[in-house]
């Protein structure tokens, strides 16, 4: 009987434990030869013999009973432990997706001026002939409306060739003092490695009554803004013309591609032209009806701004969706 004991003892798994099942319970098993004995016992002791063998079946029942019971707890155990799932692990990060290269140029352009308590202003896409033109001073038949290639939407409606049109909608619907900006969307009938149908820009516009709203300021806010964009640049102003500002100056960077030595980018002139600007023409305020202010205007365009900061060789790539290039975003 101890022997038999052992060698439930000594099985350490299931599967050893299975095989001394089979060595004492099986057909041929320890316990079925000792059972075989019975026919050789004299008549009389027969009763005995068999009581004696039946205590000792189940005696060794029991105990093989408890050490599979403590194999198995053991086993799971193993088991759980080695499928064991820590679901506080990072995922498969593969697909994360980022932000387009434009819209995050466009929140850093956006970052700048509401730190500084410029408001976002918005508009529709689908303009009329009045916001986008005439109350911008640009006149019907006036030779300057030829500078922007118009999509034309019939009924006199145009798709907003700049975001300047949100500025005659802010000053129609509040009283100045006004501190805005206009992202967004604009569209022009253009398509080359620098011009897409569809393109964004910043509008900005400050009005006041007050002496502080005047070209030195402008110029001063200009600059902060394209040196927190750009880093460490040369500034210039130059005088330029747009309808709706007087005098108004185009701004420049010195080349970032080349340092302002002259290169294919900066059209070998060290300068990149970045943003228009000016002060508000009296005739704008005409048009919205305010007496005695003055005001300064901006606009630039996202996409440029995206290309210059990404070194971007082509403005079409950042509309064709090619993962590649916004891979290199994330
Ligand atoms: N609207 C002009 C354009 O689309 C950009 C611009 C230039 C806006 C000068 C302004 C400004 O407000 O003062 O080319």
């Amino acid at each position: 009987m101890k022997h038999l004991e052992d060698k439930i003892t000594q099985a350490t798994t299931l599967e050893l434990l299975e095989k001394v099942r089979i060595e004492l319970f099986g057909k041929k098993g320890a316990i079925a030869s000792e059972f075989a004995k019975l026919k050789d016992v004299p008549g009389p002791e027969k009763k005995a013999f068999a009581e004696g063998l039946n205590k000792n079946k189940t005696k060794l029942q029991k105990f093989y009973d408890e050490k599979y019971e403590i194999l198995k707890k053991e086993e799971i155990e193993k088991i759980l432990q080695s499928e064991a799932i820590d679901v506080s692990l990072y995922g498969n990060l593969e697909s994360k997706g980022a932000l387009h290269p434009v819209m995050a140029t466009m929140d850093k352009i956006i970052d700048y001026f509401v730190a500084l308590n410029f408001a976002i202003e918005d508009g529709p896409k689908i303009e009329d002939d009045f916001h986008n033109f005439e109350a911008l001073n640009l006149p019907k038949n006036h030779p300057a409306r030829d500078m922007q290639d118009t999509f034309f939407c019939g009924d006199g409606a145009v798709l907003r060739t700049h975001t300047s049109p949100v500025q005659i909608r802010t000053m129609l619907k509040q009283k100045p003092p006004i501190r805005m900006i206009a992202p967004g969307a604009v569209f022009r009938k253009d398509y080359d490695i620098t011009h897409t149908p569809m393109f964004h820009q910043v509008e900005g516009l400050v009005v006041d009554d007050k002496g502080e709203v005047s070209f030195a300021n402008l110029k001063s806010i200009m600059s902060d803004f394209l040196h927190y964009m750009f880093g460490e640049v040369e500034i210039r102003f130059r005088p330029s013309f747009f309808p709706f500002t007087e005098p108004s100056a185009e701004v420049d960077i010195s080349c970032i591609f080349c340092e302002a030595k002259g290169c294919r980018i900066c059209s070998h002139t060290g300068w990149l032209e970045v943003l228009g600007c000016g002060i508000v023409d009296s005739n704008v305020f005409e048009a919205v009806e305010y007496k005695n202010m003055s005001g300064y205007a901006f606009g630039l365009g996202v996409e440029r701004f995206a290309m210059l900061l990404h070194k971007i060789p082509d403005l079409r790539m950042l509309f064709e969706g090619d993962r590649r290039l916004l891979e290199q975003f994330r």
